[in-house]
């Protein structure tokens, strides 16, 4: 069980099908990629047992220009599980995905392993990857049915069996009835489930997806988002997922590596990244978080406006953050912390309130009654001190 409470993963045959498919090539971003092909032996669609682990030891990327995109980085990834790398524009997501792809080579040193084997040296068409990226790089030319069978075509795999394969996958995207279409006639996000189910077809060991839900609207992007995880877990397969939106990494991740400029900064559950962030990078980049200095005075933090009980492990401690829904309000002088309400945002589910503390400090408190505040008027704050996060100085 993962540390997100979910099942096991467990493979379930779609049907009892007798298609055989190649391994070997994967599913590559272009026609070139995917023509080249292996000559690893053939098994039953739907299989994942050979879901592979991936390991990455001490891979590191500098460019030509001296950029060093990723910093030298030792992770492994179980087979079966899904790690979203999470992380500002620039960070280094892509370069990470390419390196296991097979579409980079890391520094001198690095070393990528897809469980036992050491595939460093081999180009992504013997690696039996599959890539679903932002753009959905599907071939305007073929039908629906044509582009998510394209893998099979090129590894020889007959006709009839191809189009079994191709309605499965249609079945399983929730795309029957649209396989004769061509792609060009399909929304956004049916386009995007097409490249998932073209990347699927080919039976990777490992599925690395860029980004593929930044192209879409909030409301698919959330919908799609239910039907990857479910896929996912269905699967059982190995997935590395990277994105820049930290709602969906929490959902989608059984861990989350936060990046910042080429370094993992963190990486755990999605719990452990929300709650106890391991540096002050991370706790903003996660939701929202307050954060509140003063001076220490024995077991307390001191400010303008408040004091907070700090807790025991907290000994050299000069601030204290806590998440807006972990303070609450009540009657000024009742709570820790007495301020005024700068501005108040009713976001439907809670309302948001802008408090100003004395002394030039600012938090924000979601609530979830239903009351108004007027902007000026005084409010007290407080916050159950177990919900404090001090960093580790
Ligand atoms: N071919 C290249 N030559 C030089 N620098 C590069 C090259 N490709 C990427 N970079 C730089 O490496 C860093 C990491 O880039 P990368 O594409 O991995 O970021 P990212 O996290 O995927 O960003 P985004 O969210 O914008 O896609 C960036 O500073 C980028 O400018
Ligand atoms: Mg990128």
């Amino acid at each position: 069980m993962s540390a997100k409470g979910r099942p096991e993963r467990e493979f379930r045959p779609l049907g009892g099908s007798e298609v055989r498919e190649p391994a070997g090539p994967p599913q590559g971003q272009t026609p070139e990629c995917e023509a080249r092909t292996s000559s690893v032996k053939p098994r039953a669609w739907g299989d994942h047992n050979d879901a592979a682990s991936v390991r990455l030891a001490h891979c590191a990327k500098t460019f030509p220009d001296g950029t060093r995109a990723l910093l030298p980085l030792d992770l492994e990834i179980q087979a079966g599980e899904t790690v979203v790398f999470l992380g500002p524009s620039g960070c280094g997501k892509t370069t990470l995905l390419r390196i296991i792809a097979g579409l980079a080579q890391p520094d001198a040193g690095g070393r990528v392993f897809f469980g036992d084997d050491d595939v460093t040296a081999r180009p992504i068409e013997r690696r039996n990857v599959g890539m679903v990226f932002q753009s959905y790089a599907l071939f305007p030319n073929m039908t629906v049915a044509e582009n998510i069978a394209y893998g099979l075509r090129v590894r020889g795999i007959r006709a009839d069996e191809r189009r079994q394969q191709s309605a499965r996958l249609l079945d399983m995207m929730r795309l029957a009835g649209l396989g004769d279409r061509r792609v060009d006639q399909l929304s956004g996000g049916q386009r995007q489930r097409v490249a998932l189910a073209r990347a699927l077809a080919v039976r990777p060991r490992v599925l690395l997806l860029d980004e593929p839900l930044t192209a879409l609207d909030a409301k698919l992007r959330e919908s799609l988002r239910v039907g990857i995880d479910r896929l996912l877990r269905s699967l059982g397969i190995t997935a590395v997922y990277v994105t820049h939106d930290q709602a969906e990494a929490m959902a989608l991740g059984d861990r989350v590596a936060v990046m910042s400029h080429g370094r993992v900064e963190q990486i755990g559950a999605p719990q452990d990244i929300y709650y106890r962030p391991a540096s002050a990078f991370v706790a903003d980049f996660i939701g929202t978080m307050n954060r509140v200095s003063g001076e220490r005075d024995g077991p307390s933090l001191r400010f303008p406006g408040g004091t907070l009980r700090l807790p025991d492990h907290a000994v050299a401690a000069d601030h204290a953050m806590f998440r807006p829904q972990d303070a609450r309000i009540v009657e000024p002088g009742a709570g820790a912390l007495t301020g005024r309400v700068a501005a108040a945002f009713f976001l439907g589910s809670m309302t948001r309130v802008v408090v100003d503390l004395p002394g030039e400090q600012t938090i924000v408190v979601d609530t979830v009654e239903r009351r108004s505040f007027v902007n000026g008027d005084a409010i007290g704050v407080d916050i159950d001190p177990d919900a404090l996060v001090i960093l580790e100085s």
